[in-house]
């Protein structure tokens, strides 16, 4: 059926995003972790890097279940993303209000993946991928608690220090 066959290569072509995401974003976590000031923040950053391991490990698990070999694709929405991180660590380096840009940073990197989960999600579902499901359903709750993790910083903590100063 060609529409199915579509819906696969869609598929096969958005694991290859997130997949490149990921790993850049493992690549990220560290340096964010060493920027962020706040302990919590810090913290999070480190839990999420370890998360991340996992994310990546089950994108390979998916890459498998469909029979192709685990590689990324460039996705120049995360490059941006993370390059406005990046800017912001510079731009505010040493100023209070460093920790409330690093974590409005995370939680876009958040939002992107948490789009890209939830679609991946629907489609494996679409195309009877039943292990896959199981996996970005998986990932798709851990970053969902990572933004929630970081809302709950920002406003306990984070953004009051920015304000503060
Ligand atoms: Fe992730």
């Amino acid at each position: 059926m060609a529409s199915e066959k579509n819906l696969q290569e869609l598929f096969h072509d958005t694991l290859k995003d997130i997949y490149f995401a990921e790993k850049k974003i493992l690549s990220t976590l560290p340096k964010m972790a060493k920027a962020a000031q706040s302990e919590d923040l810090k913290a999070a950053f480190l839990k999420h890097e370890s998360e991340t391991e996992e994310h990546i490990s089950r994108l390979e698990q998916v890459f498998e279940e469909i029979d192709e070999t685990a590689r990324g694709k460039t996705c120049d929405a995360i490059v941006g993303i993370i390059e406005e991180g990046q800017e912001v660590m510079k731009e505010f380096k040493g100023s209070p209000a460093l920790d409330a840009g690093l974590l409005a940073a995370a939680q876009a990197v958040e939002h992107y993946e948490i789009a890209r989960y939830g679609t991946l999600k629907t489609w494996a579902t679409e195309l009877g991928l039943k292990q896959a499901v199981k996996l970005l359903e998986t990932t798709l709750a851990e970053e969902k608690n990572t933004d929630e993790t970081l809302t709950k910083l920002a406003k306990s903590e984070v953004n009051q220090h920015a304000r503060a100063a």
